[in-house]
């Protein structure tokens, strides 16, 4: 039972008065007043952040989840303590939700320390919050666990199946091109997003869930039940048991997120077709407990780690399709041959016998392929490297045209996301399907701080001819749902004076996706000159506040755009 473990419950990191019996005293006297009885305040506490909101549309079942999480930690003998912590919602958030990501993870790990927490449960979902909390409990370095929200179910629309949000930017660039009409978009914006949950497409979301579960930090195949599923609140149950059981192994997050870990996770991150934006959260989290992801080792991976499943945005399935066909469990028992299978996860097994004990599971083909026939034999992200790019840059091969793989360009470029909205659907634009777009000062350091404005939209002009990829380049990220012939994350970033910001409007720039290589053909004087003569402006909102605090220490996309302070 419980009261046999190693915990400290209230009498962990009493407040200071200089009289720690006092303290002590107080502590209980005020936890009295909320109702509870010596026997529960004797139990181990287990904290639950919850990051329920109003402004967060695929936390809206969190209220029924903390229940059920609730209810485990009080079988398992324990004391279940939710409190709130900053909240992500991925459309409710100026200028992005990026920017905000390292102020939740301090938040979390600030909370976590704080408080009288023998264990934590860490309830997230949208695309940063799991990132966010994971980075702030490997921090705090108590046990922890993650309590995903789970995918939303699709939508209908005049027979047709809508997911959130590949489904989204489909619809919009068909409106843009003037294939659908008013009446039609209005009736699809009702039908995307129809339940709770996050993105039911493989985004950033999903793909994190599916990573945070390799990881170890996630119960055994819970990643991909859907948001309103009852096994979504069994999950939780069970999270709630678990968490108390993580206690009396002392399991803390450097114990599971180890160097074999992290490589495990960006083979499922490769193998999955999984966003863009989880190469930059995992090397954050991997950082905080100073393990270094490097893009020439994801490389290295995605030269032997196939794509094996057949969801959008890279195919044609949604996340409950892929819950339905095995989930997970499926994936890295296809995987195994490549997988480190020593790595514990947080219910204290291996993966290798996780793994050995699912070994019959059933899986649907029609979603999940086998490692003998996958859907692409290469993984489905690919680093770059060149002149343009010194330190990296990323692309989803899987969701881009391969005709535009290896080409020479001519540059079209756009200075600002404002230079973007201005000029890009003007019919003057002197642009043709053959060009390279380019948008500069998107990235980290950027007065947008690194929006998901790497999908730059296909010229109206040219959407309207019929045009649906082009060679886009940038140092922004690109929304984990969305796809194309699109480059990302371009290191070190314009508004840093990286080589990104000396592209003009009429260069030539090479991309070779065979060679790892994107190149500015341009004469090395002449990139010289235009860096002396570039400025480098710091935005005025920088003044004061976070905004300060986040332009003062945020690191570079190969760095995770973490806080320089707050690596490990
Ligand atoms: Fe929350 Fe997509 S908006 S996961």
């Amino acid at each position: 039972m419980a009261d046999s473990r190693q915990h400290y419950g209230l009498t962990r990191g009493l407040t200071n008065y200089g009289d720690r019996g006092f303290a002590l005293y107080l502590r209980r006297s005020f936890a009295k007043s909320m109702g509870y009885s010596d026997a529960m305040l004797a139990r181990p506490t287990i904290g639950i952040a919850n990051t329920s909101s109003g402004f967060n549309n695929c936390h809206r079942h969190f209220p029924e989840l903390l229940q059920a999480a609730s209810r485990g930690v009080l079988a398992a003998g324990g004391l279940p303590v939710e409190f709130p912590t900053i909240s992500l919602g991925e459309v409710f958030l100026n200028p992005t939700s990026l920017k905000f990501r390292n102020l939740m993870s301090m938040d979390t790990e600030e909370m976590i320390r704080a408080q009288p927490i023998d264990a934590v449960i860490l309830m997230g979902g949208c695309d940063k919050t799991v990132p966010a909390q994971l980075m702030g409990a490997a921090s705090a370095g108590i046990p922890a666990i993650q309590l995903v929200a789970g995918p939303m179910l699709t939508g209908r629309h005049e027979g047709e199946r809508l997911g959130a949000c590949t489904d989204c930017r489909r619809f919009w660039a068909r409106y843009r091109a003037g294939a659908v009409d008013e009446r039609q978009i209005a009736a699809v914006e009702g039908r995307l997003a129809v339940t709770a949950g996050t993105c039911a497409v493989m985004g950033t979301a999903s793909t994190m869930a599916c990573l945070t579960e390799t990881l170890g930090m996630l119960l055994p195949g819970t990643a991909a039940i859907p948001a309103v599923h009852s096994d979504r609140l069994r999950a939780a149950e069970a999270t709630g048991a678990a968490a108390v059981d993580l206690i009396a192994r002392n399991l803390t997050p450097d114990k599971i997120i180890t160097p074999e870990a992290v490589e495990n996770a960006l083979r499922v991150l490769l193998a999955v077709g999984g966003s863009t934006n989880a190469i930059i959260h995992l090397t954050a989290i991997a950082g905080r407990l100073g393990i270094t992801v490097s893009l020439h080792d994801l490389n290295r991976l995605s030269d032997s780690t196939p794509v094996l499943v057949d969801l959008k945005p890279v195919g044609s399935g949604y996340m409950e399709d892929f819950f339905a066909a095995g989930g997970m469990s499926a994936v890295l028992q296809e995987l195994r041959p490549l997988l480190n299978l020593e790595c514990l996860s947080v219910v204290g097994e291996t993966l290798g016998e996780r793994l050995d004990a699912e070994r019959n599971s059933r899986i649907d083909r029609e979603i999940i392929s086998s490692l003998d026939a996958p859907r692409q034999k290469e993984g489905g992200l690919v680093a770059l490297f060149g002149n343009l790019a010194p330190r990296g840059a990323i692309m989803k091969r899987a969701a881009a045209d391969r005709r535009l793989f290896e080409r020479e360009a001519r540059a079209v470029v756009f200075s600002s996301l404002e230079d973007l909205d201005a000029r890009i659907d003007d019919p003057e634009l002197d642009v043709t399907p053959e060009d390279a777009l380019v948008l500069q000062n998107a990235g980290p350091s950027s007065p947008s701080g690194m929006p998901e404005a790497g999908y730059l939209p296909i010229p109206v002009r040219l959407a309207k001819s019929g045009v649906k990829d082009m060679i886009r380049i940038s140092d922004a990220r690109m929304s984990g749902t969305a796809f194309g012939t699109i480059i990302l994350h371009v290191s070190p970033e314009a508004a840093k004076g990286g080589p990104l910001a000396l592209v003009r409007t009429g260069d030539r720039i090479r991309l070779s996706v065979a060679s790892r290589r994107l190149d500015l053909m341009v004469e090395e004087s002449e990139l010289r000159r235009r860096a002396g003569a570039l400025e480098v402006t710091r935005p005025a909102a920088a003044a004061r506040g976070y905004s300060k605090l986040y332009l003062d220490s945020v690191l570079q996309a190969d760095e995770g755009c973490d806080f320089n302070f707050l690596r490990g």
